[in-house]
């Protein structure tokens, strides 16, 4: 097996991370250091390390999903001692990490897991899965405003892919909507609304593709059924 394609999926980095952290002279086999992306390995008797630590594929996959409390930080490990994802999720003896990012102030639907195949596969731009969220506005968002957010906005990086919008309930004090969007950008629904001289006030993802948080309670996790695992696996 290729070292990338065994780095993926022990879930280092995607398979293109992986051969530049090669490049870079990080990893080792049997206690030497490659610097070939097309070196391969056999997972059964050759010992990996990159940067030091020791990695492999797990034997057992684990697929979580986790409400996502507000004043969290969405990664394992916080260099500010701010409360991780891993406060939340106790008891898995495995090394998990989360499919992507949620704010610090933003609350919902995470998917933890230590396929790192699917979770490449999941954060890649080529397959971003609809995102669903429930978005709360301290003001009027009319109908002019919600178009213009529809059909794309310019936020730093380039214009938004098209977002589709349903409003629950509009009042000069306060816009409560959802927002489906396609593309994972960093802040993305807060700078979207920015854009349009809107400040969200409240954000909370409540789907990601057909897999909803549902019922499941603020700092809550549970494992995912068999079939949303497969339906995770089933996105192209
Ligand atoms: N958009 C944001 O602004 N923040 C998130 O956490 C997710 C999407």
């Amino acid at each position: 097996m290729r070292i990338a394609k065994f780095m993926a999926a022990a879930g280092v980095a995607s398979r293109r991370k992986s051969e530049e952290l090669i490049k870079k002279g990080v990893v080792r086999v049997n206690g030497r250091f490659v610097y070939d992306p097309a070196t391969n390995v056999n997972p059964e008797i050759d010992e990996i390390y990159v940067s030091g630590r020791k990695i492999r594929i797990p034997d057992e996959k684990i697929y979580i999903m986790l409400n996502k409390p507000v004043g969290c930080v969405s990664t394992c490990h916080d260099d500010k001692g701010r409360r991780t994802v891993l406060d939340y999720v106790k008891g898995i003896d495995q090394r998990i990490y989360p499919i992507g990012r949620l704010d610090f102030t933003t609350e919902g639907l995470l998917l933890l897991t230590n396929d790192g195949e699917l979770a490449n596969k999941l954060m890649h731009p080529s397959h971003e899965v609809t995102k669903r969220y429930y978005v709360v506005v301290d003001s009027y968002v009319s109908q002019d405003e919600i178009t213009q957010l529809e059909r794309g906005v310019v936020i730093e990086g380039g214009k938004t892919a098209p977002a589709r919008i349903k409003v629950m309930n509009a009042t000069p004090e306060r816009t409560e909507l959802t927002i489906i969007i396609h593309e994972g950008r960093n802040r993305q629904v807060r700078r979207m609304f920015e854009t349009v001289g809107k400040n969200v006030v409240f954000l909370k993802r409540i789907s990601v593709g057909d897999i909803n948080l549902g019922p499941l309670k603020k700092g809550k996790y549970r494992m995912l059924t068999n079939e949303e695992v497969a339906y995770l696996k089933s996105i192209k």
